[in-house]
């Protein structure tokens, strides 16, 4: 018998998440809003599984009450809006989708790349206003300029193989030893990054080490007359020494999506001293928010979910140690999470031989409070083996997938 899972997608999730699940024969309900605590207890007690993005805060009273939640979806990048710690203590793994925006952040540092170079946010400004400035003094084409990317990761990668087919020579940074691109080549220290590029790129993430990562010190050795980009993380930046560099006119211009202090939602004020100066290019934290990437975020939690509920599949989650076993044809699955404390495993062994069960595969992976283990047996015992390990005083989650039930996820795996 296959299970129907329910799912609970709430504030407007790109609707190819929920054409994907009932592809895969969940049940889905989606909803445009975000309901206030109250309502969603009570909304919670029909579903298996919860979808949301950024407004809904799932804190660790609500995840007591909704302790029957297989998993968490939050279809965007950030998981602050989630209890991680007290939901994997509950047995339920939170996903993420963190890289479905990276190309929507590289295209839009292609395009502010020329338009620091041409000023176009300045020109475009004027000819609103009745002006016409029609010169080219300091504007200048990007084709042969070096641009320096500081973080070589997702973003960065894609950035680099696209300024480098626009003729742009590009030179990096990265605390990891990463494969150079194309023709982009690694740079020491950031210092030789910085005194070398025309154009400098911010892709890091927030950590100790980025925070005011870009200072006085730094912007002194930036090339006279060169940009900075910041479409990383709003800490990474010294906002006040950043201003100092523009007004001395020893960076001829900068584009900034992040801030250090972002208004909460759309109705409240942005406020910057950023604000009026020239060549500057200031957007609303947009990098990464185009219908693109919004689609492709509703697909990955999808299939995170799917591989999840089919297989056990964990690889996606951000709360929950990594298991992620092949499947074997026609073995049922027995998934445990149980607290990790010593003996467990004793107990869980001493019940698969009760059970004359032969383990055809398994996978176990811990922290320092759960295991997660996926356990392959043959059909005959799964049934008995599952219900025994999910008595167990230490089991917090114990589920079996029927092999009928892992088929389209095989599938959509290949
Ligand atoms: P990633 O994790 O793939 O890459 C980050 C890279 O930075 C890694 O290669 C890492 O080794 C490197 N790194 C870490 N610390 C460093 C340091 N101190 N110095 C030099 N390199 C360092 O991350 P991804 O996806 O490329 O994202 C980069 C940043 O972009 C993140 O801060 C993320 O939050 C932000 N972002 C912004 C968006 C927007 O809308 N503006 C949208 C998506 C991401």
């Amino acid at each position: 018998m296959k299970k129907s899972y329910r799912i609970l997608l709430l504030e407007n999730i790109h609707p190819v998440a929920q054409e994907q699940l009932q592809l895969q024969g969940f049940q889905v309900d989606r909803r445009l809003d975000s309901p206030a605590s109250e309502e969603l207890r009570g909304l919670l007690r029909g579903y298996d599984l919860l979808g949301i993005r950024s407004k809904t805060e799932i804190r660790a009273p609500l995840l007591e009450e909704a302790r029957h939640l297989l998993g968490i979806g939050c279809f965007c990048i950030g998981t602050n809006q989630v209890d991680l710690t007290p939901a994997k203590e509950l047995g339920i793994p939170v996903f993420n989708a963190p890289y479905s925006n990276t190309r929507s952040v590289a295209e839009l540092v292609i395009a502010e790349l020329v338009a620091l170079s041409r000023q176009l946010g300045d020109r475009n400004l004027q000819a609103h206003q009745g002006g016409w400035l029609k010169s080219a003094d300091g504007a200048r084409e990007v084709r042969g300029k070096t641009l320096g990317i500081v973080g070589y990761g997702h973003i960065g990668t894609q950035v680099s193989i696209l300024a480098e087919a626009m003729g742009l020579k590009v030179i990096y940074f990265d605390i990891v030893k990463k494969l150079p691109l194309g023709n982009a080549a690694p740079c020491a220290h950031l210092q030789d990054l910085l005194s070398r590029s025309d154009f400098v790129t911010l892709h890091v993430p927030e950590t100790p080490q980025t925070k005011d990562m870009m200072s006085e010190r730094e912007f002194r050795k930036m090339k006279k007359g060169s940009f900075l980009l910041n479409l990383s993380r709003g800490t990474v930046v010294v906002i006040g020494d950043l201003v100092r560099a523009l007004k001395e006119k020893h960076l001829a211009g900068c584009a900034i999506d992040v801030f250090p202090v972002e208004p909460s939602s759309n109705k409240e004020k942005f406020v910057s001293p950023l604000q009026g100066l020239p060549n500057v290019i200031l957007t609303p934290h947009v990098g990464g928010s185009t219908e693109e990437a919004q689609s492709a975020i509703g697909l990955e939690v999808a299939e995170s979910f799917t591989r999840f509920l089919k297989t056990g599949s964990t690889s996606a989650s951000v709360n929950f140690p990594h298991v992620d076993l092949p499947l074997t044809p026609n073995a049922d699955r027995i998934v445990n999470v149980h607290r990790n404390e010593p003996g467990v495993l004793g107990e869980i062994n001493s019940l698969v031989s009760k059970n004359g069960a032969n383990i055809l595969a398994q996978q176990l992976s811990t922290d320092s409070k759960v295991g997660y283990l996926i356990m392959e047996v043959e059909r005959a015992e799964a049934e008995a083996l599952s219900t025994d390990i999910g008595k167990l005083s230490r089991s917090i989650r114990t589920r079996l997938i029927s092999h009928l039930d892992q088929q389209s996820a095989a599938t959509w795996a290949t």
